[in-house]
C-alpha cells in the first residue's frame, strides 16, 4: 500500500493523540511534527525549534519536504493567523478551517452573533467595547454572569461572577488591565447557565457533519471544580447522560444550522467543530462555545476510540467527500488524567525529570509539555500540563480505575493532577 507523509503542527497532547491515530494508519508513512515534544518524537520527527505560530517557517519547512502530502494543523492560533490558507495558496493540502472560518472560536462576539442570527440556541448576551458601559450593564445584570474575552486566550479568558464585585472585578481585569492582551478589547456579558456540560467534536466537509463521540472535559484546575480555569485537567468519553435523543436534537438545532450559518457567510467551514454545550434539567441544549479544532484534552479520550482511519477522514474533509465516510467506535469507555507542574495554570517551573514507573501495557500516555532534557537524556517536564494518561475500560469506572492506578506510578517534582476526573462512576 502506498504511504503518505503527514506533518502535524503543535506540540501537546491533542497532537500526541493525532499523530498517536495517524502512526496506526496504514496509510501513512513517516509523520513530522511542529514543534512536537517528547512522546511525539518517539513516532515522529519533531523539530523544536519550529513554533506552532511561526506561519512562514512552517510554510517553508512544508516547502522544502515536497514528501509530506497533507499537513494538519491542530492548535487554535496557526489556523485563526491563516495557516490553512498559507499552505492552500502555495499549493498544499492542508487539513483545517481557513481564517475566515476559524473566527468561529477566535472571535466569540463574531460567534454569538452568529448563533443570534440564525436562531441557534445560546445563552442570552450582550457585547462590549466600551468599558463605561460595560461596568453599567454589570450593575443591572441578573447574577451570577458570565464574562468572556472576545479573542483567543488559552481557554482561561472566561469568568463566571457569583457576585456583582466579582463581575465588575473581572470586567477590569480583562478590559481595563488587559489580562488576556487584545482578545479583552471587547466582551461578552452572557446568562449563567445551568446543567451538565458535553463536548461534542464533529468532523466536517463544510456540507456533511459527522459527530465523534462525546466527552467531558474538567477545566478548574482543583478538585470540587475549584481554582483557576485551566486548558483542560481531564476528560471521559463517552459522556454517558447525553442521550441519542439528545445527540438527534443537536444535530438538527445546532449541529447542522451551524455548518449551513457558515456556509451561507461565505465561510465554508472544513475541519473539526468542537460544539461545547450545556444540556439543562430540562433537556434544553445551548451553545456555551465553539472551538474551530480538537479539544484538548479531549482528543486524548476521543481518537483512542476511533476505529476508522484518521487519514481517510482528513482526506474526506479536505476534498468534500465526508458522505462516503462512517465512523465506528471502540464500545469501550475512556478517561483521561492530566499531571501537571506544580503552580500551574500560573507561575510554574520546568526543567523536572520525570519518572514513569512499570505502567499497564495498555495505558497510553499522552505528552503535552515535555523535552528531552539535552544535557542528561532524560525526559523533563517543559510546560503547565505535562502529560496526560489515558486508559480503556469495559465501562467509564473501569477506565477511571485505570487511569488513576497507573498515573500514581508516574511522578515528577511538584506534580499534581485531580483526583475527581468522571467522579460519578
Ligand atoms: P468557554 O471557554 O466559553 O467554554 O467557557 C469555559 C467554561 O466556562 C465552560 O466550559 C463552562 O464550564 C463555563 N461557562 C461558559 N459559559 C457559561 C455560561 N453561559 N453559563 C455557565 N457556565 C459557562
Ligand atoms: N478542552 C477545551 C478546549 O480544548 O478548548
Amino acid at each position: 500500500m502506498e504511504k503518505n507523509n503527514v506533518l502535524v503542527v503543535g506540540g501537546g497532547g491533542r497532537e500526541h493523540a493525532i499523530v498517536y491515530a495517524l502512526h496506526k494508519s496504514p496509510k501513512v508513512g513517516k509523520i513530522y511534527c511542529l514543534p512536537g515534544n517528547a512522546g511525539i518524537a518517539q513516532i515522529a520527527e519533531c523539530h523544536g525549534d519550529i513554533k506552532a505560530t511561526d506561519l512562514d517557517k512552517i510554510v517553508a519547512f512544508v516547502e522544502q519536504h515536497s514528501d509530506i502530502a497533507l499537513t494538519v494543523v491542530a492548535p487554535d492560533d496557526p489556523l485563526a493567523l491563516g495557516l490553512v490558507d498559507r499552505l492552500e495558496q502555495a499549493g498544499h493540502r492542508a487539513f483545517g478551517p481557513r481564517a475566515n472560518a476559524a473566527i468561529i472560536e477566535a472571535s466569540k462576539v463574531f460567534s454569538k452573533n452568529l448563533m443570534h442570527k440564525y436562531g441557534i440556541p445560546t445563552a442570552r448576551y450582550e457585547t462590549f467595547s466600551d468599558y463605561e458601559k460595560a461596568a453599567a450593564y454589570l450593575k443591572t445584570c441578573p447574577i451570577p454572569t458570565v464574562i468572556k474575552a472576545d479573542g483567543l486566550a488559552l481557554g482561561k479568558g472566561v469568568i463566571i461572577a457569583n457576585t456583582r464585585e466579582e463581575a465588575e472585578a473581572g470586567l477590569k481585569e480583562i478590559m481595563l488591565d488587559h489580562a488576556f492582551g487584545a482578545a479583552g478589547k471587547e466582551v461578552v456579558v452572557e446568562e449563567f447557565l445551568t446543567g451538565f456540560e458535553v463536548s461534542v467534536l464533529a468532523f466536517t466537509d463544510g456540507k456533511t457533519l459527522l459527530p465523534m463521540a462525546s466527552s467531558q472535559d474538567h477545566k478548574r484546575a482543583l478538585d470540587g471544580d475549584k481554582g483557576l480555569n485551566t486548558g483542560g485537567m481531564g476528560t471521559f468519553s463517552p459522556q454517558d447522560k447525553y442521550t441519542p435523543a439528545m445527540a438527534k436534537n443537536a444535530m438538527e438545532k445546532i449541529f447542522l444550522p451551524t455548518i449551513r450559518a457558515l456556509e451561507k457567510e461565505g465561510r465554508r467551514f472544513q475541519g473539526v467543530l468542537y460544539f461545547g454545550l450545556m444540556v439543562s434539567d430540562s433537556g434544553d441544549i445551548k451553545v456555551l462555545e465553539y472551538n474551530a479544532r480538537f479539544g484538548d484534552p479531549e482528543t486524548q479520550v476521543i481518537l483512542p476510540r476511533l476505529k476508522t482511519d484518521l487519514y481517510d477522514v482528513f482526506n474526506a474533509c479536505i476534498d468534500g467527500t465526508l458522505d462516503k465516510i462512517v465512523l465506528e467506535w471502540d464500545e469501550r469507555a475512556a478517561v483521561c488524567v492530566v499531571a501537571a507542574s506544580g503552580g500551574y495554570p500560573l507561575k510554574y517551573e520546568k526543567g523536572k525529570k520525570i519518572t514513569f514507573g512499570k505502567l499497564d501495557d495498555d495505558v497510553i500516555v499522552f505528552h503535552a509539555g515535555t523535552a528531552v532534557c539535552p544535557e542528561c537524556g532524560e525526559i523533563v517536564t517543559n510546560g503547565g500540563r505535562v502529560l496526560g494518561v489515558t486508559a480503556l475500560g469495559s465501562d467509564l469506572s473501569q477506565a477511571k480505575k485505570k487511569a488513576y492506578d497507573n498515573i500514581a506510578r508516574i511522578s515528577f517534582d511538584g506534580m499534581f493532577y485531580r483526583k475527581d476526573i468522571c467522579k460519578t462512576h
